[in-house]
């Protein structure tokens, strides 16, 4: 576990990627900003990176080649929000922070959150990038991917010519939502100088999911969760696993009773492990924090990296824990 000083802001994020979205959102926390504003602008910036291919422009789509975002923000119990398969908006953090601030909801799903964002004045954006669009057509095209048990029975017949008109012939080779180089959701837990903390969460979901599915990232109290009494967590990996523990509530619970944030990390990975039959690309890493800003992340197998960034800059490293190293 490693301890903040007072008063000094800190940005938590999940994976390598995050440095572009935390340096960005540090002069916020600096000049006295506040937590969440701070959490949405490192996202925010991630989202719309388009060589990022998990969160925002440039993820990749599903089954049928549709892009997908889900995302959460969270400050409290009564301060949060969420929305779920926005499919023309770049920035789903954002949207959910405004349906926290201007609805009595807490969640929006589907075209009715995309027709809420562009009342609310967001902008519509193209999601599916030609390198995002290719990687698909390259799955598409590998009978190992399409003749998946999973997808048998509705994936719809694939037009090759279609598909290759479009875009030119496949090319790159996607590495996999496995635990190695791979790159997935991003959540971000801050501490900002008033003491207080908040976290957002934001992801194009797993890679050609089936349409519709919708992972732990924009439940609340699955990829996210925060309370200023008891701290904050937030998870990536495979959606599944996170979504059966609860994981971020889980953890911020364990917190409350008294365990330190790598303890109540550990246990919810060891509850994942002991209730799911895992499979070599199962993977799930947390972040946990204490509204005073101790913190730890952990992940089940090798692979993760956290971002850690204070007024001296990001550092990306190795989790404190590892449940299964090999
Ligand atoms: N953790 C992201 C997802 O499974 O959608």
């Amino acid at each position: 576990m490693t301890k903040q000083q007072t008063n000094n802001p800190l940005i938590l994020s999940t994976w390598s990627f995050a440095p572009v979205g935390a340096d960005a959102a540090m002069p916020l926390l600096l000049a006295g900003g506040e937590a969440l504003d701070a959490a949405i602008g490192a996202v925010t910036v991630i989202e719309d990176d388009p060589t990022i291919h998990s969160v925002g422009v440039g993820g990749l789509p599903d089954a049928e080649g549709r892009v997908s975002l889900d995302a959460c923000v969270m400050e409290n119990p009564d301060r949060c929000g969420a929305v779920c398969n926005v499919q023309r908006h770049p920035n789903p953090a954002a949207i959910a922070r405004r349906v926290m601030d201007t609805t009595i909801h807490i969640t929006l799903a589907g075209d009715e959150a995309d027709d809420f964002a562009t009342r609310e004045g967001f902008v519509e954006r193209a999601l599916l990038t030609p390198d995002a669009q290719r990687e698909w057509q390259t799955w598409r095209h590998d009978p190992s991917n399409i003749n998946r048990e999973k997808y048998q029975g509705w994936l719809p017949p694939m037009n090759v010519e279609e598909m290759d008109s479009k875009v030119g012939a496949p090319g790159g080779v996607f590495a996999g939502d496995g635990p190695d180089g791979s790159h997935d959701t991003v959540g971000v837990l801050v501490l900002d100088t008033h003491g207080k903390i908040a976290g957002a969460c934001s992801t194009s979901g797993m890679a050609f999911k089936v349409p519709g599915r919708v992972g732990d990232s924009p439940i609340i109290g699955q990829g996210l969760y925060v309370d200023q009494t008891a701290g904050a967590a937030c998870a990536t990996g495979t959606g599944e696993l996170i979504s059966g523990v609860c994981g971020s509530f889980l953890v911020v619970e364990l917190m409350r009773r008294g365990a330190s944030p790598l303890e109540a990390i550990r246990e919810t990975l060891q509850r994942i492990i002991d209730r799911f039959t895992l499979v070599q690309d199962h993977q799930v890493a947390m972040l946990a924090m204490t509204p005073t800003g101790d913190w730890a992340s952990c992940a089940i197998r090798p692979g993760f990296h956290h971002t850690v960034t204070t007024s001296e800059g990001s550092k990306v490293e190795d989790p404190h824990g590892v449940m299964l190293p090999e």
